[in-house]
Formats: C-alpha cells, structure tokens, sequence
C-alpha cells in the first residue's frame, strides 16, 4: 500500500471503522472490509503473540474469499509506547503477514515506521495535538489521525476543526479525523473541513460482531452525550466513559473529578478493570439499536451517497 490513492480506491466510502481495545476482533474487521470499509483492531486486544497471529491468519483466509479482490484492506494498531512490551513481536507478525495498513498509537519511532516501510505497509499515526503531529511527520508516518474532543476510547479535547486547521499547516499528507461521528453525512462534513478519512469507533460497539456483552450494547442505545464521563484517573490517560457503567462498579464520580491522573498503565494491567467500565465518544447518542456490522457499513454508505446530493444542492449558495 504504496499510496494514499491506492488505499482509498479500495474503500467504497472514506471510512476506517477504528480499533477498540476489548471490542475489535477478526469478525467485525472482515464484515467492514466486504463492505469496502477499512476493518482494523488493536494488537494488544489478544492476550498473546500466539492469538494475535490466529487473528491475522483469520484475516488472510477471509481474504481467500470469493469477491475478496473487492474488499477493503484491513488495518493493525500496534501501540509503539515503551509501556508497550509486546510492541516487537507484534511488528514481527505484522511484518511476516504484511498487513496492509498499521494504526500507530503513542510515541512515534521512525525505526519502527521504516521496518513497516520496508515491506510496503502504510502507516497512520494518532495525535491529539500538533506537537504529536511534528513528532509523527519527523518519524516518517504517511498520515495522521487527528483524535479529537468528544472522541471515544482515549481521546484528544482540541475542537476538531481547530486540530485540522493546525495540522494542515504543517503537511497535505492524509489526515483522518477521529471523534464523535455517526452518519454518512458526518464523513462528508469531515471531508469539507479538510480531513481524507474518517475513523469511527463508537457506531461500531452496538453491533452483534463486537465482543462486548449486550449491557454494554443497550448502554449504548440508551444513552446520550451528557452521560459520556472524562477522565485521566483512571489509566493515565485522557479519556471517554460511560457513566452509568462507572456508577454501577461503584466508582464516586465527585471524588473521580478530583483524582489526579494516574501514571499511563498498559493494556495489561488494566485489562481486567476494564470488563466492566465501558467507553464511548459524544456520538453515542446517535444510537439507537444494535445491527450487524454489515447494516451499519450500508446504511452509512447510503447516507454518504445522500448527504452528497444535498450538497449539490448548496452549490448554487456559493455563486
Ligand atoms: C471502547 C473503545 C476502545 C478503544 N481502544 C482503542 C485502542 O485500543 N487503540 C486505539 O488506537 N484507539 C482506541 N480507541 C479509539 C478509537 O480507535 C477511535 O479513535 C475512536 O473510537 C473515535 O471516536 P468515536 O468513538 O467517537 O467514533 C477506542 C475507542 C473505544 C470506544
């Protein structure tokens, strides 16, 4: 996947369905990409090198397929943090099953960039600020992931037309917005604002692929932005929660606002706590039933198509 072209000649729509820590698995990924939708999940979702690479042999026999020469590629994210102690095997694998698109996340190595390089991956950096952004540039990566406020999993706070205002100063290298979307027109909207991609990954929870369990699916349905907690105190990290499932494993949410935030803790360590703690980005308000993964990729490419037309519409405004 030499260029940003290429990749996005095989997307039926500009859209990454993201990769979400105990949620993404091999299922969802496949049902994304037969719909021309980049499918992607996290490395350190499995719990050993072992599992990650039945992950990737289960993505390269559904690229066996009939029709697979239709489908979108599917993307890796590999955490490239030193907390990360997995992060050299996991490139192994990547590297030895060429997965087409890697989704870096924390600190931005050009060592690791160049072997991704090397054997023709693209990779796509997240940042949440431009400083991220120079740093990301300086490794080398090919795009970067603008994960803004309101996003779910760890998110960014910066407003995201502002992040991809700054960003595009410094690079026309592809950018994909991430935070807050959920609809067909929300992709066109990032488009005109500037950004290649769009990255969703709250939209994706309520679907019957996802590995979560169906609390956390009916949470999502019956919740809104104004139940969507911040915090840093709870893995070092800045990010999105679902009340009601902080308030039902009895965490005080007075005293959690007061908590300072705690050292970055890997996905190992956190694993466990996490069962029962879900997260979501302000778009969750946007969901209404659980579908299947395949529903959810059609309907936002009809909305895509329609959102288009209105916009033809608005052309006479500008003249
Ligand atoms: C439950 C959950 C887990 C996540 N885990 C990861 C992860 O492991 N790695 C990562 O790069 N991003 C992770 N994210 C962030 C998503 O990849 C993406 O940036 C985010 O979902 C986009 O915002 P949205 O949820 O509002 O669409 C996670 C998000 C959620 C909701």
């Amino acid at each position: 996947m030499k260029s940003f072209e290429k990749l996005r000649d095989r997307l039926a729509i500009p859209l990454i369905a993201a990769p979400m820590f105990l949620v993404s698995n091999p299922k969802m990924a496949m049902a994304a990409c037969r719909e021309g939708i980049l499918g992607t999940f996290p490395a350190h979702c499995t719990r050993t090198r072992d599992v990650f690479e039945d992950w990737l042999k289960e993505m390269e026999e559904g690229f066996k397929e009939d029709g697979a020469s239709s489908y979108a590629p599917y993307g890796v994210n590999l955490v490239v943090h030193p907390t990360n102690q997995r992060c050299e095997g996991d490139l192994e694998l990547c590297i030895k099953y060429k997965v087409p698109v890697i989704l870096t996340s924390k600190g931005a190595p050009g060592d690791i960039f160049k072997q991704i390089h090397d054997y023709g991956g693209y990779i796509l950096h997240d940042v949440a600020s431009k400083r991220h952004a120079e740093k990301a540039l300086e490794g080398g990566a090919d795009g970067l992931i603008a994960v803004c406020g309101g996003a779910g999993g760890h998110t960014g706070t910066i407003n995201p037309f502002s992040l991809v205002n700054e960003i595009r100063q410094l690079t026309d290298k592809p950018i994909v917005l991430a935070g807050g979307m959920t609809t067909g027109r929300d992709i066109l909207a990032a488009q005109v604002m500037g950004a290649d991609l769009v990255y969703m990954g709250t939209r994706f929870i309520a679907t019957h692929e996802a590995n979560v369990t169906d609390e956390y699916r009916q949470m999502l349905c019956d919740t809104n932005a104004n139940d969507v907690f911040f915090t840093a105190a709870l893995d070092g990290a800045p990010a999105n929660w679902l009340k009601p499932s902080l308030l039902a494993a009895g965490i005080d949410l007075d005293e959690l606002v007061r908590t300072p935030a705690t050292e970055v803790m890997s996905a190992d360590k956190v694993k466990g706590r996490y069962k029962n703690i879900y997260s979501a980005g302000h778009g969750v308000g946007n969901i209404h039933k659980v579908d299947s993964v395949a529903h959810v990729c059609q309907r936002l490419k009809s909305e895509y198509g329609e959102a288009i037309s209105t916009l033809n519409g608005l052309q006479r405004l500008a003249s």
